[in-house]
């Protein structure tokens, strides 16, 4: 099998924040990585604009360290990242002063692709989308790209979707959920609506339950003075665990474009029920040994914020009333691994002895890591000894499946990236839609707030809080196993 890149439009892509960390750890490497496939033009330019005296050289230097710290060494060539760093610049800025905007209008061009990319505090948006008009640099055709946190509320996201909309048009604008980005969860899609296979069977009457995981073995260290504004809830559920689920559960769209894709995401933000507190556990982790606790990583010792949350979402329409979704995410947890499990049906009426051992079909979707599908179906054992059944996976791990390819799928950066310069906005959260995510949200976390919830305490290394497990034993069901 051939890969196909194909390259993009010319283009300069300015990045404010262009030093800090998100640059330096991901999306300049990124950009590096699809530079090396040949989909970047030679043409095109990258200029990082934040507060700092670099010039083009110093800004080159710093942006070739990072890509020798975070990428992989076998990905490494010395004379492509010469010639990469050679279409970076860099423009000293002040996002609240005047400073460095007349520089960087007489630097990016009309006549190219033109993107903004916000990797800056919410607060600079509006300071930031203003000198752009103010100084005519971005006009109809530019787009802008800002990354989550996408407010903390409603109020703040609605206030922020006001900031951009006085200067860019929805259609300008693209707000990144990086988990869109990941390969598998655009596989989702192709397995549901390129396959004739599941789709009937992808409804309450087939589907028991889904279980959606992203567990993740990294602590908050370093970051939990953020963190503890944030927890779970807000870091995790109402924007990555949400993507999943509205992929999982929304109607085909009519096409795949952007607006026809989105719109039924909407649809299934919009039915999901609130969510009662008994159908929510959160938890905190302890100290490990020498490894600090939450408590301690947050530096608030009056914390009740949580580092893990399982729940129990229902969704009122007519595909999926009475099949729940589990959702469930933490940090420092036996391992990582992100996946979503669609559990079907028993078959009606089994035709076997009642020990014969049958199962219900399960299909796994795994995002990390060997990224993959699994489905689980029930077959004869094989050899003498009558009808005994057993189960038996039929697995599609994609880097077996696709060979080398594979190797160069894009990480869900340049792929997201990528994406905005060509224009495509199917994999980019619509404003209408986050704000629904935290109408849904909002609610959820006053409920703990008022009553004054306190997450359960987790031993690092495990599966989370024993209530977790609870949530699906009480409905006769169990969890899939995190492992590594
Ligand atoms: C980020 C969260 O959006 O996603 C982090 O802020 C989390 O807390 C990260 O660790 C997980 O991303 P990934 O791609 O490593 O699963």
């Amino acid at each position: 099998m051939v890969s196909r890149v194909i390259p993009v439009e010319d283009f300069d892509l300015v990045i404010f924040g262009g030093t800090g960390d998100l640059a330096r750890r991901k999306i300049l490497p990124g950009l590096y990585r699809r530079f090396c496939s040949g989909q970047m033009p030679e043409t095109s330019r990258i200029i990082g604009a934040a507060r700092g005296d670099l010039d083009d050289a110093a800004y080159q230097k710093l942006i070739g360290e990072a890509i020798a710290e975070f990428v992989p060494r076998d990905r490494q060539d010395k004379d492509k990242i010469k010639a990469f760093l050679k279409q970076l610049h860099f423009v000293p800025i002040d996002a609240r002063g005047e400073k460095g905007w007349p520089d960087l209008a007489k630097l990016v061009r009309k006549d190219a692709v033109q993107a903004f990319y916000f990797s800056v505090g919410p607060g600079l948006f509006g300071d930031l989308a203003t000198r752009l008009h103010d100084h005519k640099i971005a006009g109809p055709q530019s787009r802008v790209v800002v990354e989550k946190p996408f407010g903390r509320d409603l109020e703040s996201a609605k206030a922020l979707n006001a900031v951009l909309a006085d200067s860019f048009d929805e259609s300008q604008i693209y707000r990144i959920d990086h988990y869109l980005g990941k390969e598998t969860v655009q596989n989702l899609m192709a397995v549901r609506f390129a396959n004739v296979l599941f789709e009937p069977l992808w409804n309450a009457q087939y589907i028991d339950h889904v279980q959606i995981t992203v567990a993740e073995t990294v602590s908050v260290d370093g970051r939990g003075a953020y963190y503890d504004k944030s927890g779970a809830m807000r870091d995790m559920v109402q924007n990555h665990l949400m993507q999943l689920l509205c992929l999982t559960a929304m109607e085909p769209p009519s096409k795949f474009d952007p607006d026809a894709v989105r719109d039924e995401k909407l649809k299934v933000i919009r039915a999901l029920d609130p969510v009662p507190a008994d159908n929510i556990v959160r938890g905190q982790y302890g100290a490990e040994g020498k490894v600090a606790s939450y408590i301690e990583h947050s530096e608030n010792p009056e914390t009740k914020t949580e580092s893990f949350i399982a729940m129990k979402v229902d969704i009122s329409n007519w595909r999926w009333k009475g099949t729940p979704f589990y959702l469930r995410t933490g940090k420092r947890l036996k391992a990582r691994m992100s996946e979503i499990v669609i559990y079907f049906k028993e078959t009606p009426h089994s035709i076997f002895e009642e020990d014969a051992g049958s199962h219900a079909n399960v299909l796994t979707i795994r995002l990390q890591p060997d990224e993959g599908m699994d489905l689980r179906v029930t077959i004869k054992e094989p050899g003498p000894g009558g009808m005994r059944l057993v189960d038996v996976p039929l697995d599609m791990t994609f880097a077996d499946a696709l060979g080398p390819d594979a190797e160069d799928v894009p990480d869900a950066y340049e792929r997201l990236i990528m994406d905005v310069i060509r224009g495509n906005q199917t994999l980019f959260m619509r404003g209408d839609e986050v704000e629904a995510a935290w109408k849904w949200t909002d609610p959820i976390i006053e409920g703990w707030q008022t009553r004054g919830d306190k997450p359960m305490p987790y031993e690092p290394g495990s599966s989370g809080p024993e209530d977790s497990l609870m949530l699906l034993h009480r409905d006769g069901r169990r969890w899939r196993e995190i492992r590594k």
